[in-house]
């Protein structure tokens, strides 16, 4: 579709290009059955339009905990859903956290818990932040900007087989090794702090596109993002202790973009479930058979061609349900 139908489509539908359109935005309000009176948590809040969704379909009576650990987000969400305000409350938290924030608000068990991960097309689009090679800035790539560790600190203080290897795992790059090299050959040089930098690097390592029309700085870029915010670090952990707080019924959907992210979702799902996750024959499995849960999505749910046209940031969206029993 031309760019610029597609702009006037999303501009049809109340949002600019550069915002985040939320994704399976009715599959996400579907499947946590929301219902008025009914408490919600949406953990991973970004500019608020999953939350304005639930927010709407939960009234009256009904609370939404919002979470993120970007600030200016968050800041964008409380102006998005002013007009429901005394119906949520917004911490700026790492969702890891959320067994603490609940515990602090001595809230009863939750009906459904949302978990958007990765990063929306506000972060990405913003220039200063740092996480594309589309505008040059300071490497920084942080979602938490009170976080010390950025882009630019990994990159030049992490050691050879060590980028290598996160460009490789998060990124799924197959010359992780010369890309690695050519950094730690500038660096030796002069520090690589700006995006341009690092796109020249990594352009010249290419020196061509890829075959798939991705650009090659694509899945570097990607990679340190994963890296430096730890987005996969205590996922598993965070979804096994996060149906403590659902009340029987009650579901956790999570929508993620990444395959390793996926399987990490699907495997914990599946402990949950009670199905073995060691994949050994069933004599020789030892995986805890404690049924908490049941998967609502056998497969994971995928954005519709519709919503692609529209949205076609939202290609690599999977979504997966789960309800406590
Ligand atoms: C894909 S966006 C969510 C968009 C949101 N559903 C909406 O409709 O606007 C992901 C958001 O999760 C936040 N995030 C990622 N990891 C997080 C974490 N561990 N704790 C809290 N927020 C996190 C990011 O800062 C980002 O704003």
């Amino acid at each position: 579709m031309r760019a610029a139908v597609r702009k006037t489509m999303t501009e049809s539908m109340g949002y600019s290009d550069s915002e985040h359109i939320p994704v399976m935005r009715e599959e996400v309000i579907d499947s946590l059955q929301c219902r008025p009176g009914g408490i919600y948590v949406d953990a991973t809040i970004g500019l608020g339009g999953h939350a304005l969704g639930i927010l709407e379909k939960i009234q009256p009576g009904g609370r939404l905990i919002g979470i993120d650990r970007d600030k200016e987000s968050l800041e964008k969400a409380e102006a998005r859903l002013k007009s429901f305000r005394g119906s949520y409350r917004l911490f700026h938290d790492n969702f890891k956290n959320l067994p603490l924030i609940l515990n602090n608000l001595a809230i009863e068990p939750v009906d459904g818990i949302l978990l958007d991960l990765g990063v929306s097309s506000y972060q990405l689009l913003s220039p200063e932040r740092g996480f594309s090679f589309q505008f040059d800035s300071p490497l920084d790539m942080r979602m938490d900007r009170t976080q010390q560790w950025s882009a630019a600190d990994l990159v030049n203080s992490t050691s050879e087989k060590e980028l290598a290897d996160i460009i490789y795992r998060y990124g799924e790059e197959r010359l992780s090794r010369r890309i690695a090299a050519a950094i730690v050959q500038q660096r030796s040089k002069s520090p690589v702090t700006r995006t341009a930098q690092l796109a020249g690097i990594l352009n010249r390592v290419f020196r061509v596109r890829s075959r798939h029309g991705i650009h090659p700085a694509t899945r570097t870029f990607q990679a340190l993002r994963i890296a430096v915010n730890e987005e996969l670090e205590g996922l598993a952990d965070f979804l096994s202790e996060a149906i403590g707080f659902l009340r029987s019924g009650g579901r956790i959907a999570v929508i993620s973009f990444h395959s390793l992210e996926d399987r990490i979702v699907k495997r914990t799902f599946r402990s949950l479930a009670g199905q073995c996750i060691c994949g050994a024959p069933p004599e020789l499995c030892t995986c805890p058979k404690q049924t908490l849960a049941y998967i609502r999505t056998p497969r994971p749910l995928t954005p519709n061609p519709g919503e692609l046209a529209v949205n076609p940031r939202a290609r690599s969206a999977r979504l997966r349900v789960l309800e406590k029993i």
